[in-house]
């Protein structure tokens, strides 16, 4: 036999096994659910795609961001913990050294994604959606964005003015 054939023969055995192989895996594992990747599939956009049902009041707000979110980021989200940052921020931002807090965001939306993804800090994942809608609102309260009455839910959270909103420039357009 010919090296050339032999490669051929040796290829078309190879790729046998390989198939045979994948027939009897050992079954680890199992295939993920449409649940499963729910879970994990939070991200919300700028216009609030993917926001979930619920909502949340700036009082309520008020409640859990003084049991959960002071202790770091300051009563009132003035005057925060050495080393992190206040909740309360700048409406004008005139100098690349400004500091910047949430109120740079463009979208309300952020905050609330932020909130729910990572915060608080030692216990992500903890607060429910009612939970974060609330501590949001209070977020967009103390920094003017709402009034102290509105309720902010999938709906009214993504029509919240952000200060910044159409400022930023996007820096590569061609790759959206
Ligand atoms: C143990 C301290 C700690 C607690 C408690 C905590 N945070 Fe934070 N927070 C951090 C740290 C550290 C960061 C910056 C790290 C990061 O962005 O992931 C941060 C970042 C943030 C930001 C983004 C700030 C910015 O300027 O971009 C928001 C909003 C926020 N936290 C909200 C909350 C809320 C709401 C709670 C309560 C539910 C909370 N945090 C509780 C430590 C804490």
């Amino acid at each position: 036999m010919s090296t050339r054939k032999l490669l051929v023969a040796l290829g078309a055995t190879l790729a046998l096994s390989a198939s045979t192989a994948v027939a009897q895996s050992p079954g680890l594992g199992k295939n993920i659910t449409e649940a499963d990747i729910k879970a994990w599939d939070i991200a919300v956009l700028p216009d609030g795609s993917n926001l979930p049902p619920g909502s949340g009041t700036v009082a309520q707000g008020a409640a859990i961001y003084k049991q959960q979110c002071a202790l770091c980021h300051g009563e009132g989200g003035v005057k925060p913990a050495p080393g992190y940052a206040p909740m309360v921020g700048l409406q004008k931002w005139d100098r690349m050294d400004a500091p910047k807090t949430i109120t740079y965001y463009e979208f309300a939306t952020t905050i609330f994604d932020q909130v729910r993804r990572g915060m608080p800090y030692m216990s992500p994942r903890t607060l429910n959606d009612d939970q974060v809608y609330a501590v949001t609102a209070y977020l967009l309260a103390i920094n003017k964005l709402i009034g102290e009455g509105d309720v902010m839910d999938a709906k009214s959270l993504p029509k919240v003015k952000m200060p910044n909103a159409g400022k930023f420039i996007i820096r590569f357009p061609d790759r959206i």
